[in-house]
């Protein structure tokens, strides 16, 4: 045990303070000064681990004003926040939530907490994090964080299971590490479950293939599948974000280039059409007849990967799916080709294959890297190849998780109230609570819909009126 939380211990950023500490005061014992240096990583590491796992502490008040300046944007979750106040719907619940630890999800865990549970955090990627915010979470809002930007695969997991460690009654997930995790390794923790939600595509996509192994064992709420979710989220949110984070990244004019989207589903869709408001030429790789002619009559050029590799200045995969520009495409692109990924995971781009490729690699500017290929052409890889828009920029404006998490702090609610009755099976929200959820935006908005009047209520439930 000791053990594990020295080499824990050593390897976060406590080792650099620790570090320093030990240059000013045990200059010339360098046996005493590793002992001290051990015993000041043991102490913060215990310390911290009860509050969580942080990049900088003293980042929290920016951390503060950027979580206040993302509520302004979100409404209905502080009108739900009100209501959680005074009804406690959460109370006594223990949740574990692996998200993408940004303002928007701060205030989700704010509402939650509000609510009555009993909530810890780590983040659902490894680049997604902003410190600030959880360096604001632990120490101004009191809710255990374990996320620091750029932590390798192993503290990735190992803040997995500090949350696991927290015995949750609810899980929240963004791509399914935290139940796949609960399910492989941490099975003794699942019968204290009622159930979860599931924020993405790509982690309603592994909870439906453990559904039909069955494998999976308590309930989860496919959030990404409520209308004021992924209509909203998965398209204007990373369309916007995604063309943020390759403008950030690069500061390359977009008017006037090839920019090749892979995947036209909802997020395809958004980044397709804001790169083109910017005035590219869209290009549209797809697999599916129906959205490659949705592409199509878009107004889109479609055609095969392999071809578009040859043409495209900028490519962006948002498929969900494994080695889309793969090896073949790599080798036929143009030289200053940009490469950016937003699917959910780093695998839509066969990054070990490009570093065959190439001869040379280096890091050109933050989240851009340069590969040389021994023909001396040069394409760079944005973020790492993971998703670009949390990484290299700020994620989803706050506006749009405003639904997105309205229907998370909801879901668990509607969790707790429907568990006896749920199967261990992924489920939808009810459309009353999503529609709901559109109303309240609406009105937050300022905009006044029509109701039907009695009559046409009539006609749209009757079949006897026709020609
Ligand atoms: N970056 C973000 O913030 C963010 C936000 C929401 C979702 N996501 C992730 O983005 C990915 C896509 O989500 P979505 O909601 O758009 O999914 P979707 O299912 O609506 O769309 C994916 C599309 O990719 C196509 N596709 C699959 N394999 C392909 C291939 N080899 N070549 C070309 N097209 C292919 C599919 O036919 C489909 O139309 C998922 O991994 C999801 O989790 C990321």
């Amino acid at each position: 045990m000791l053990q594990d939380v020295i080499k824990a211990s050593l390897n976060t950023r406590i080792s650099i303070q620790a570090g320093a500490l030990d240059k000013l005061v045990w200059k010339n014992d360098t046996i005493v000064q590793s002992l001290f240096s051990n015993i000041e990583r043991i102490t913060q590491f215990m310390t911290t681990s009860t509050r969580g796992d942080v990049k900088d502490i003293s980042f929290a008040p920016r951390g503060k004003d950027r979580i206040e300046w993302a509520a302004k944007e979100m409404p209905v979750l502080r009108l739900i926040r009100e209501r959680f106040i005074k009804d406690q719907p959460l109370k006594g619940i223990r949740m574990s939530g692996c998200l993408h630890i940004t303002t928007e999800t701060a205030n989700l865990a704010i509402t939650l907490k509000a609510g009555g549970a009993d909530l810890m955090l780590c983040a659902s990627n490894p680049l997604s994090t902003q410190d600030d915010v959880a360096s604001a979470l632990v120490s101004e809002y009191g809710i255990p964080t374990f996320a620091i930007k750029g932590e390798d695969e192993q503290t990735y997991y190992r803040h997995i299971n500090a949350v696991l460690d927290h015995k949750p009654n609810m899980t929240m997930d963004d791509g399914c590490d935290l139940v796949s995790t609960l399910h492989t390794t941490r099975t003794e923790l699942i019968p204290a479950i009622i159930g979860g939600m599931e924020e993405t595509t790509t982690g309603v996509i592994r909870l439906r293939s453990m559904e039909t192994g069955g494998v999976l064992r308590f309930p989860v709420l496919a959030v990404n599948e409520s209308d004021t979710k992924h209509l909203f989220d998965n398209r204007y949110g990373t369309g916007q974000s995604s063309i943020d984070a390759i403008i950030r990244s690069t500061n390359i004019l977009l008017a006037g280039r090839t920019f090749v989207v892979f995947g036209y589903g909802w997020c395809g869709r958004g980044v397709a059409s804001r790169a083109h408001g910017m005035g590219a030429n869209v290009i549209v790789t797809e697999i599916d007849p129906t959205r490659a002619l949705e592409a199509v009559m878009d107004g889109y050029r479609v055609m095969p990967g392999i071809e578009a590799a040859a043409i495209g200045d900028i490519f962006i995969t948002v498929t969900g799916n494994v080695n889309v520009i793969d090896r073949t495409h790599l080798e036929r692109m143009k030289n200053g080709a940009l490469i950016a990924n937003s699917g959910h995971f780093n695998d839509e781009i066969n990054i070990p294959e490009l570093e065959k490729l190439a001869t040379k690699k280096r890091r050109i500017r933050d989240f851009v890297d340069e590969y040389t290929y021994a023909d001396g052409r040069q394409v760079h890889l944005l973020a790492e190849g993971r998703l670009v828009n949390l990484s290299a920029a700020e994620g989803h404006p706050a506006s749009v998780m405003d639904m997105s998490f309205a229907n998370q702090a909801l879901g668990s609610e509607y969790m707790l109230a429907h568990a006896k009755e749920m199967q261990p099976r992924v489920y939808t929200l009810p459309a009353e609570l999503d529609k709901e959820i559109a109303r309240l935006k609406l009105h937050a908005m300022g905009i006044r819909i029509d109701t039907l009047t009695p009559e046409q209520e009539k006609y749209l439930n009757s079949w006897e009126s026709g020609t």
